[in-house]
C-alpha cells in the first residue's frame, strides 16, 4: 500500500494521544497567574480589584484588600497625578526603580514630576506590612508582575 497510510495511521495516533492526554483544568498554580496584556494606559474607567485577577499568593490578596481600601481612589481612576493600575506605561519607570524605592515613597510619601504621593496613602493605620503588600499587587498589575513576589520568603 505504500507510504501514504502509515502517514495517517501516525497522524491518527497523535490525535487519539492527545485527546487522552489529562487536561490541566483548575490546578494548583506554584506562581501568579499571567496577568491579561493591559492596554497601555490601562483598563478602561475606573479600576477597581474586582476587575483584576485573584491572586493566589496570600501576600497579594492581603495587598488587594489594602489597595481596595485606601490606595483605589487615586490609582483606580488614575487620578490627580497617581499612576493608574494596569497602566504599564505610567508604571514603566517606576518599576525599573525596584521595589525598595517604590516601598519607601509608598510609606514616606514622595513628589515627583506628576503630583504627590501622600505617606501610607493618608491612611496612617495601615502598617508597613500593609503598604508592602498593597505595592505589590499594584507592581503586580501593572507590568511588574515579575517583581512583584520579589524578597518574600
Ligand atoms: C490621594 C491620592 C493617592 C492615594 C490615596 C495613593 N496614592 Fe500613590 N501616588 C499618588 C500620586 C499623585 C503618585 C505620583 C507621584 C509622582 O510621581 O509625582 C503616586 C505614586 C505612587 C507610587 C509610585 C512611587 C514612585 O516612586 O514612582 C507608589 C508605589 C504608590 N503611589 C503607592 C500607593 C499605595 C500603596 C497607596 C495606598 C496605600 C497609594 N499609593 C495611595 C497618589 C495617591
Amino acid at each position: 500500500m505504500g507510504r501514504f497510510p502509515a502517514v495517517l495511521t501516525i497522524a491518527a495516533m497523535l490525535l487519539l494521544g492527545g485527546a487522552l492526554l489529562p487536561v490541566p483544568a483548575g490546578r494548583v498554580l506554584a506562581s501568579e497567574p499571567e496577568m491579561p496584556p493591559y492596554p497601555e494606559r490601562g483598563l478602561k474607567g475606573p479600576v477597581s480589584a474586582d476587575r483584576l485577577p485573584v491572586p493566589e499568593n496570600p501576600v497579594l490578596l492581603h495587598g488587594r484588600d489594602v489597595w481596595e481600601g485606601t490606595c483605589k481612589v487615586c490609582h483606580g481612576p488614575g487620578i490627580a497625578g497617581a499612576p493608574k493600575i494596569t497602566g504599564t506605561r505610567f508604571w514603566a519607570k517606576r518599576i525599573e526603580q525596584d521595589l525598595p524605592v517604590l516601598f519607601d515613597h509608598a510609606k514616606n510619601g514622595f513628589s515627583g514630576s506628576s503630583g504627590t504621593m501622600p505617606a501610607r496613602g493618608g491612611n496612617a493605620e495601615l502598617s508597613d506590612a500593609d503598604i508592602e503588600a498593597a505595592v505589590r499587587f499594584m507592581v503586580s498589575n501593572s507590568g511588574g508582575q515579575d517583581i512583584a513576589l520579589d524578597g518574600l520568603q
